[in-house]
């Protein structure tokens, strides 16, 4: 029997999962590390953490899996997007990585945009506006700042692929991954020369670009003998965490989208061709599937904003700790009908991405009242984070792109309280799939095709993939969200001076 492994680096910790031929998950293994935030919005992490948690996961999936080393044939990466990873050319990691979520580059997405010759022009050249959690930004950001570091640059790799160069020593990113730096050439899947010439960025500081399912290299001996493997195993392209939980939710033909709620909240449709929304409030990235694209919409701080809540503001007072505190408040949230009792949450507690590509906005809640108790606050933060997500499905539904089938995946789907407010939120069935393990699971699968197993990954996805449940929208509670959704909506723009003037007290007094 053939095994593989699935590594997906995220952003609070790293999780593995072993799989076997036939796509079982025969075991998986959590690590996590910790998050810097030296500064408000600025968002940081030691890929030495990563490589730690990889290590001791795939030791810790091996030894519960009871397998073979030399039966573990591939290994499929994922990871968080977009973070920036300085090496000098001894591949010492000059600095913290700067992360997805790192709101610090607003200077820099003008300057790019300028020196691309305005908005429409790096849309052309990218398919993307410049959003300040991309990683170009990010390296100007350190050209402008951080002068003796960027003396010393030369290799800037995304969190994946940093691990990718301690399993194989080669430098290699891929499409979907590589589409989230602003320098790739989203519609040719190789890096922009032109936009690299106008930001003056040598293209040496970049790695090779593959498609997803590619063999990228095999593990070195140093490498094999940290994980318990043999060099023969190959290491494949792999995804970024988005394409990849798609993958995993076999997303990979038109009219199916997914969403995700991790940290961040996603929800992701597959295109034949590349598509863009003129507003550039979706962005078009490559998928992992061979000549394929996908759009999607961004919250960033999704499952972050409950998880904020739980364990940061009400932690201990709901008389239990630990993971089970959240079971705990949902009981709680579930008391309280749709609506939250008229109060509304804006999940933007580090700036946001979709639709307001905004760093300065930040989280409220809006329309308190004696009447409000702590469920209902929760189950506020609850349908804010969902609200957030139907922003980017009205977009999606805005411009005309099919919508047959939404899977939902993340903490919003293992929580059937939360699944059936996602539908109710929609206005539509969401489904669910049997085995949902989100990225890692999706670069398993990529690891098979890339070793032989499946023709591609549509076919992998058929095999591997199934539906297990429907949940429908209950039609008394979406209405009611129908009614509070412009509210929701409408609140941004309508709080934007004061958001504004509370940007400029943090940066005097913060
Ligand atoms: C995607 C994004 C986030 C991170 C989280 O554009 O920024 O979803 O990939 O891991």
């Amino acid at each position: 029997m053939a095994f593989y492994l699935g590594i997906d680096v995220g952003t609070s910790g790293t999780k593995t999962l072993l799989v076997d031929e036939a796509g079982n998950v025969v075991a998986e293994s959590d690590a996590s590390y910790p998050l810097e935030q030296p500064r408000p919005g600025w968002t940081q992490q030691d890929p030495d953490d990563w490589w730690k948690a990889t290590v001791k996961t795939v030791r810790a999936v091996i030894k519960k899996g009871k397998v073979d080393a030399s039966d573990v044939k591939a290994i499929g990466l994922s990871g968080q997007m977009h973070g920036s990873v300085f090496l000098d050319k001894d591949d010492n990691v000059i600095r913290p990585a700067l992360l997805w979520n790192d709101q610090r580059t607003a200077a820099e997405c003008d300057e790019i945009t300028e020196s691309a010759g305005g908005r429409s022009a790096l849309i052309k050249m990218v398919a993307n506006p410049a959003l300040t959690g991309f990683q170009a930004p990010k390296i100007l950001w350190m050209r402008n700042n951080e002068k003796r570091n960027f003396a010393k640059l030369a290799k800037v790799l995304l969190p994946k692929d940093e691990i990718r160069r301690r399993l194989i020593g080669d430098y290699v990113t891929e499409v979907s991954d590589a589409s989230g730096t602003l320098l790739l050439d989203v519609v040719r899947r190789n890096w922009s020369k032109k936009l690299l010439g106008k930001l003056d960025l040598d293209p040496d500081l970049l790695p090779r670009v593959v498609e997803s399912e590619e063999v990228t290299g095999q593990l070195t001996s140093e490498a094999a003998k940290a994980l318990g493997l043999t060099t023969d195993c190959k290491v494949i392209g792999g995804a970024g965490d988005c394409a990849a939980g798609a993958v995993g939710n076999g997303v990979v033909k038109k009219g199916v989208l997914s969403t995700s709620i991790g940290t961040s909240g996603v929800m992701f449709v597959h295109s034949d061709e590349p598509q863009y929304d003129a507003a550039g409030r979706l962005h078009t990235f490559c998928h992992a599937v061979r000549g394929k694209w996908h759009m999607m919409g961004v919250n960033l701080t999704s499952g972050g904003s409950l998880q904020w809540w739980v364990e940061s503001v009400i932690q201990g007072l709901a008389g239990v700790s630990g993971k089970d505190v959240y079971k705990a408040v949902t009981e709680e949230a579930k008391k309280i009908d749709p609506g939250s009792e008229g109060l509304v949450f804006l999940p933007y507690l580090n700036g946001e991405r979709t639709p307001h590509a905004d760093p300065d906005v930040r989280g409220s809640f809006v329309g308190l009242g004696m009447n409000h108790n702590r469920g209902a606050m929760t189950r506020a933060v609850m349908e804010g984070i969902t609200f957030a997500l139907r922003d980017s499905l009205d977009i999606i539904e805005s411009l005309d792109v099919p919508v047959r089938q939404i899977r939902v995946s993340g903490g919003g789907s293992k929580n059937p309280f939360w699944r059936q407010m996602q539908a109710d939120v929609f206005g539509r069935k969401v489904t669910t799939l049997k085995v949902e393990q989100g990225p890692a699971y999706g670069v398993a699968l990529l690891a098979m095709v890339g070793d032989g197993l499946h023709r591609n990954i549509e076919s992998a996805c058929k095999a591997n993939i199934l539906v297990a449940e429907e949940t429908q929208a209950d039609r008394a509670a979406a209405k009611r969200y129908n009614a509070l959704f412009p509210v929701y909506r409408d609140l941004y723009g309508q709080l934007k001076e004061s958001t504004q003037a509370l940007a400029e007290y943090r940066e005097a007094f913060l």
